[in-house]
């Protein structure tokens, strides 16, 4: 279990930096940090930059901001010296998967597009119009490991009862091969066309015990009845995301386990460069940080006790 929290650290580690080589790349692109080399106002800059599509253009000089490329002071910005490397032991090299690079080459792709119009800034990575493009983000190797380490965390096994919370199309059957036949797995997603994806999978695999429900998470409410609850890369797109936790740790019996995964923003400094790019699918909002989600679940009125896993993870049991 410890490779797997290095190998979804690491990729994701990895993943953050490449966004943040990418994000220095568009600064010198459109000729960003040679007009903030001797200071600009924050609305000449944005009338000067020849990129038509103004919001996007907006967020990505406010990552500069956050990251501390440049600096913000009544409307006037500065830049500030950058610096930028990777250092990686051949430990971490050897962990990280390389199918994910394709995909996020892509977004950077669509992060040009989207530049290029005043229109249509969000189009991009819909979960429901896209969902093709989420099923080849999802079926990645590091998003099977981090599922894997969701399940090993929960201990999923024969005969268990598991709700899956935003599944997506892959979790159905990998997830519902963990609980098997006198298990059930129920995955809850808003996305009619991700939901299709993952029924066609679960009846070409033949999982009755497989159930699919169209709803918003901000919407369901269960109480007592799972052995496991599983939130994996979805508090990004809610706005309150301590609301579901709290929802999520209702929806267990006693004794029953929740696991949470998330790039945590207090783990992983420089997460705005990889915001940058998820911000094209229009529901991202921001991912959450670690400490406001134990806030939330200490909040909870049930006895639970709340373990970190590595950076990425957080295992909640409900003790009675
Ligand atoms: C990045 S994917 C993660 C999928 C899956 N949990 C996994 O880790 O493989 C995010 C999923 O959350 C779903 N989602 C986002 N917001 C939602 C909401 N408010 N209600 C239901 N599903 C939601 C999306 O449709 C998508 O399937």
């Amino acid at each position: 279990m410890n490779q797997l929290v290095e190998i979804v650290d690491r990729n994701l580690e990895m993943m953050v930096n490449l966004a943040l080589e990418h994000v220095l790349r568009f600064g010198l692109k459109y000729g960003i940090f040679s007009r903030l080399a001797n200071g600009m106002s924050y609305e000449k800059l944005l009338s000067a930059i020849p990129i038509f599509n103004k919001g996007y253009l907006k967020r990505l000089v406010d990552t500069y901001i956050s990251l501390g490329f440049v600096e913000e002071s009544d409307g006037f910005l500065s830049i500030s010296d950058l610096s930028f490397g990777l250092n990686l032991s051949a430990k971490d090299l050897e962990k990280l998967f390389s199918d994910w690079v394709q995909i996020v080459e892509e977004l950077y792709k669509m992060a040009d597009y989207a530049f290029i119009s005043a229109e249509h800034p969000k189009i991009l990575m819909d979960f429901d119009k896209g969902a093709d493009f989420w099923d080849m983000r999802l079926l990645m190797e590091l998003n099977k490991a981090y599922r894997q380490l969701a399940a090993d965390l929960l201990g999923l096994e024969d005969g268990m009862n598991v709700l899956d919370l935003g599944c997506g199309s892959v979790s159905p059957v990998e997830l519902g091969e963990a609980v098997g036949p006198n298990g059930k797995y129920v995955g809850i997603d808003f996305s009619p066309g991700l939901l299709s994806i993952a029924r066609t999978r679960v009846r070409n695999a033949r999982m009755d015990w497989v159930v699919l429900r169209e709803i918003d998470i901000r919407k369901f409410v269960v109480k007592n009845t799972y052995d496991a609850v599983v939130i994996s890369f979805v508090l990004e797109y809610l706005e309150n995301p301590g609301v579901t936790v709290k929802k999520a740790i209702e929806a267990l019996g006693p004794g029953g386990k929740l696991v949470i995964v998330e790039p945590f923003r207090d783990n992983y400094p420089k997460i705005a460069a990889l915001e940058f790019f998820e911000s094209l699918t229009k529901e991202f909002i921001r991912f959450p940080s670690c400490k406001d989600v134990i806030v939330a679940i200490e909040e909870s009125p049930y006895d639970v006790k709340v373990e970190p896993v590595g950076n990425s993870a957080l295992l909640v049991t409900r003790l009675v």
